[in-house]
């Protein structure tokens, strides 16, 4: 029986990062649990099944495995994240919503240090204690600033145990609460004055302490950010998957995941996932396969939506259709959910999608194309 994924890596993959251990033994940077080979390997796949060297070869250790791909896109932008922190500079990931920036960010840490646990979620009313520490108040009044007393943020707990800090939307805090981390990032060491004489003042980090953080380029700028802070940090922009079939068995196989854990039994239809899929595409990137221009919408059409889409027909065909349905009925409709968040603007866009690309390939012949232009009345609420 396998039990359902919790969303924590180092749990869900467990076997395989056991297995990426022993099958690499090679000279890993201090306080890393795995090479940055094998770091490599776990987030992308191993194209072929691996096998233990003899000499490596444990009871209860799995001989042979495959590793699953998890992240979909280009190896050498991986093999940068993993060598910038191997070094002593900051990662920041950036780019659109929805482009596994936050999924990158726990695997990378899963893997390295074998915790995704020591995250601080950036909004507007991150403070700067929840970058550094606080302070028991009981112990603070009955025993005075000692070490006892000081509450440690995730990123002081990284420090202390040589773990990899992670920052989700850093962008999202005040600059000047981001700005706590230009010490931590340059001198590696974090100083509590509160502390008395006898404490140590300063808490230096411990080999294989990192700080990866991720930010959106739809919130407040990157621009905003001190160039102090910013060139601490290396940065690596997340593109939205390139290659269509990529992106199409993706969203297949994370919908068909979620259709499967409620309960359901239902794969998601080919049609239908092409269709959403090329739509998705043609909408993100303003051209059509077939290189006519679109417009394109303010709303974000990422590989997420896409997924959450696919994951909504296959449900409704699941649980709500009839068997004569054609599941294609569902697309129009949840399409324009996803594109009529932030302007209404962006509801003529979809429908001028329809009337121009949609109605093209209808009228080419395409039987699918045909059946989704039939259904334009389901976009004008
Ligand atoms: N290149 C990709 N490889 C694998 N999964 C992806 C990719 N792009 C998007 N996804 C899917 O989208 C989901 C949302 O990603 P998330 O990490 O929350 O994005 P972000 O933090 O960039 O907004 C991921 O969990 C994954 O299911
Ligand atoms: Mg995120």
């Amino acid at each position: 029986m396998t039990t359902p994924p919790t969303g924590v890596p180092e749990k869900d993959f467990a076997e395989e990062l056991e297995f990426l251990a022993a099958y690499d033994d090679g000279p890993r940077p201090p306080g890393w649990v795995l090479t940055p080979r094998a770091v490599v390997t776990f987030v992308c796949g191993s194209s072929e099944p691996l096998s233990l060297p003899a000499g490596a070869k444990r009871k209860g250790l799995t001989p042979r495995m495959a590793v699953s791909g998890k992240f979909v896109g280009d190896r050498a932008l991986i093999e940068r994240c993993v060598v910038t922190l191997a070094g002593e500079r900051g990662l920041m990931l950036v780019g659109e919503p929805g482009t596994a920036k936050s999924m990158l960010s726990e695997l990378l840490s899963a893997a390295i240090c074998g915790t995704s646990a020591l995250v601080v979620q950036g909004t507007a009313g991150t403070t700067e204690d929840q970058l550094r520490y606080g302070w028991n108040y009981a112990l603070l009044l009955a025993k005075g600033p000692t070490p006892e007393a000081l509450v440690a943020s995730p990123v002081l707990t990284a420090m202390r145990t040589g773990a990899v800090a992670r920052v989700e939307e850093i962008t999202r805090c005040l600059p000047e609460v981001q700005d706590s981390l230009v010490s931590v990032l340059s001198d590696r060491r974090m100083s509590v004055p509160e502390l008395t004489t006898e404490h140590a003042h300063t808490i230096a980090a411990q080999p294989g302490f990192a700080v990866l953080a991720t930010a959106n380029l739809r919130d407040r700028g990157v621009n905003e950010m001190s160039s102090a802070l910013k060139r601490r940090f290396n940065f690596e922009v997340i593109p939205p998957i390139a290659d269509a079939q990529a992106e199409t068995e993706l969203v297949r196989r994370q919908a068909s995941a979620a259709v499967a854990r409620s309960g359901a039994q239902f794969s998601v239809d080919d049609a239908v996932l092409d269709a959403l899929v090329t739509v998705f595409r043609d909408l993100r990137t303003g051209r059509s396969d077939e290189g006519w221009a679109v417009e394109r919408p303010t709303a974000v059409m990422s590989t997420a939506e896409a997924v959450a889409v696919a994951t909504s027909i296959g449900l409704a065909q699941a649980y709500l259709a009839n068997s004569a349905g054609d599941p294609l009925e569902y697309l129009p409709g949840n399409l324009f959910g996803v594109v009529h968040k932030d302007e209404a603007a962006d509801a003529e866009r979809l429908i001028g999608y329809w009337d121009s690309a949609v109605r093209r390939r209808a009228e080419a012949g395409h039987r699918m194309w045909r059946s989704l232009w039939d259904l334009r009345e389901k976009l004008e609420r």
